[in-house]
Parts: structure tokens; sequence; C-alpha cells
């Protein structure tokens, strides 16, 4: 079957992601979802949102198996590429994390990537499938697919991991 790459397979601006995620430590940052219990390996939320985009859009170099998208030279899929790194950029800034713009932005490349996906798949594409978190922990992911829009499911063992996105108004 074809189905193009994610862009986390391909590349990162990981010195961005990394950056703003330790500034996410600060104790002093307000309305961040861990006042609401000191969950002990919380992914940064920063992280979760650049990691979920990453893997919801497409690669604009080209396809699996394929090589790449005929009619499209490398430079000209690279400055794609640029286009959807200046998204995450703003994406992981704590000042945009209500910033409708910037998540709109975001989500419509998720939906026209799923589109682009569901025609080479020959999938429908009115439903968007879950996005399951069975480890969620503090609810660092299913919080950020949340805030993108989709449908999530969180789960885990433990009942505390539970609250908390209850908590939060995820369910
Ligand atoms: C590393 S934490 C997840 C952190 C989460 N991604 C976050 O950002 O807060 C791993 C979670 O897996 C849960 N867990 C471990 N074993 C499990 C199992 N067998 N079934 C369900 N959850 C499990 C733990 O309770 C813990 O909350």
């Amino acid at each position: 079957m074809e189905y193009p790459k994610k862009l986390i397979e391909v590349a990162l601006p990981l010195d961005d992601i990394n950056f703003h995620s330790v500034k996410e430590k600060n104790p002093f940052l307000k309305n961040h979802p861990r006042a609401l219990h000191l969950w002990w390996a919380r992914r940064p939320l920063a992280a979760a949102r650049a990691i979920l985009f990453a893997q919801l859009v497409n690669d604009p170099g080209g396809q699996r198996g394929w090589g790449h998208k005929k009619g499209q030279t490398k430079s000209e899929a690279q400055q794609k590429r640029n286009k959807l790194f200046q998204i995450i950029r703003e994406l992981v800034k704590w000042e945009n994390i209500n910033n409708e713009e910037v998540i709109e932005l975001a989500r419509k490349e998720i939906s026209k990537s799923w589109i682009e996906t569901c025609n080479l798949t020959n999938d429908h594409t009115e439903e968007f499938p879950f996005i399951w978190d069975p480890f969620s922990g503090g609810g660092s992911i299913p919080l950020e697919a949340k805030r993108f829009g989709l449908p999530v499911l969180a789960s885990d063992l433990n009942p505390v991991s539970v609250l908390i996105p209850k908590q939060a108004r995820l369910d």
C-alpha cells in the first residue's frame, strides 16, 4: 500500500522544541496543568504538541517507496518542509498556547495531510481516527491532541492519572 512518510520520519526542528520544553519547567508559569497534580514523568506540553503535529502531517518530500514527488525538486520539498518547521516553531511557544491563529494553521495542515493520505489509501476522510494514549500519565499527549481538535482516548493503570485528565476536563 502506498502511504506518505510523516514529517517526524524525516526531520524536526529539535533545537526549538527542546528550548521551549525546558522553558516550560519554570515553576512560575501560570495555568500549567501540572498545578493539578505533580505527575513524575509528565512530558512537556510543547514537546507533546510538536511531536503530535509531526506525526500527523505528511512530509512534503515524497511518498514511501515512490522516491521523490513527481514534478518537485528536492529544494522545493525543503521549502515546504521549512514552512511546516515554522508552524512547529510557533506552536511550541508557551505564549502561543491559546493563539487560535497558530493552532488553526496547524489544524489545517493536519487535515490536509489526512485527506492526502486517505486519497492514497482509498480511505474515507469523514472520520479522523482516535488518538489513543494508553499510558497517559499526566495527560500531556491527550491534552495536546484535544487542542488540535482531534478525537482522543486516554487510559492508564494508575487511578490518579485517570483523574488528572478528568480534572482538566479532557473527558
Ligand atoms: C512515563 S508515564 C507517561 C507520562 C505521560 N506521557 C505524560 O506526559 O504525563 C507512564 C505511564 O504508564 C502507566 N502504566 C504503566 N504500566 C501500565 C499498564 N500496564 N497499563 C496501563 N498503564 C500503565 C503508568 O501509570 C504511567 O502513568
